[in-house]
């Protein structure tokens, strides 16, 4: 019978969302019966005792998890020590510095959960800088200073926006998220 992998995200502007369906896309390809739940619509998640893996996807807005996602690792958090278990983020800061992402959101996150993934990676985020249409009345006040005041913050500088080297020829990390997905797929078949 082929393994079953349950993956879970929360996305705020979209971005986690369309790196979700891509990662289940790779891994149906590669035999491997999935379950896609966005967790900010969803108030019962699925029991995660019925899945071989779990992976847990979540944007990153100002320093934070989704709520959903945030939940969801706090409460299987004992569950989860049984499962392979892999973690990503979208963020501004990973087109930046993937690094610093990486310890960021994804290692201190795990450190204050006392969770341990077996793999985890960064994706880049919507940028703050160009992908916000301030236009849109669905943005709220707080998110529309937070944007206004990052422009200006850049007008100021004016220095390039910095975009870190792995993604020079992958800009959106499509390459990077396939690669992922695959790795991932590998564990959970060899387990
Ligand atoms: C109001 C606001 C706050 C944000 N805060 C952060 C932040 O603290 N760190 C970061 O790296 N990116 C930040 N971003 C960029 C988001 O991480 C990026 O847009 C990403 O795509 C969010 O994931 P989502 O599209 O799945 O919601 C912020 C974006 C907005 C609009």
């Amino acid at each position: 019978m082929a393994k079953n992998v349950l993956v879970v995200y929360g996305s705020r502007y979209g971005c986690t969302e369309e790196v979700s369906k891509e990662i289940v896309k790779v891994l149906e390809k590669e035999g491997l019966e999935v379950s896609l739940v966005n967790l900010e619509s969803t108030k019962d998640a699925p029991d995660v005792k019925n899945f071989d893996a779990v992976l847990v996807g979540s944007g990153i807005k100002i320093g934070k998890w989704t709520k959903g996602t945030d939940n969801f690792l706090k409460k299987n958090k004992t569950q989860l020590k049984d499962k392979t278990l892999g973690l990503y983020t979208c963020s501004g800061l990973a087109m930046e510095d993937a690094e610093k992402a990486k310890k960021m959101y994804v290692e201190e996150k795990m450190e204050d959960l006392g969770i341990d993934a077996q793999l985890f990676d960064v994706f880049p985020g919507k940028s703050i800088l160009s992908d916000f249409d301030l236009s849109n009345p669905n943005i709220g006040f707080i998110e529309r200073k937070i944007i206004e005041q990052a422009a200006k913050a850049q007008a100021k500088d004016n220095k390039p926006i910095k975009i870190d080297e792995k993604w020079k020829n992958d800009p959106k990390g499509w390459e990077e998220i396939k690669s992922f997905a695959s790795k991932f797929a590998k564990m959970v078949k060899s387990k």
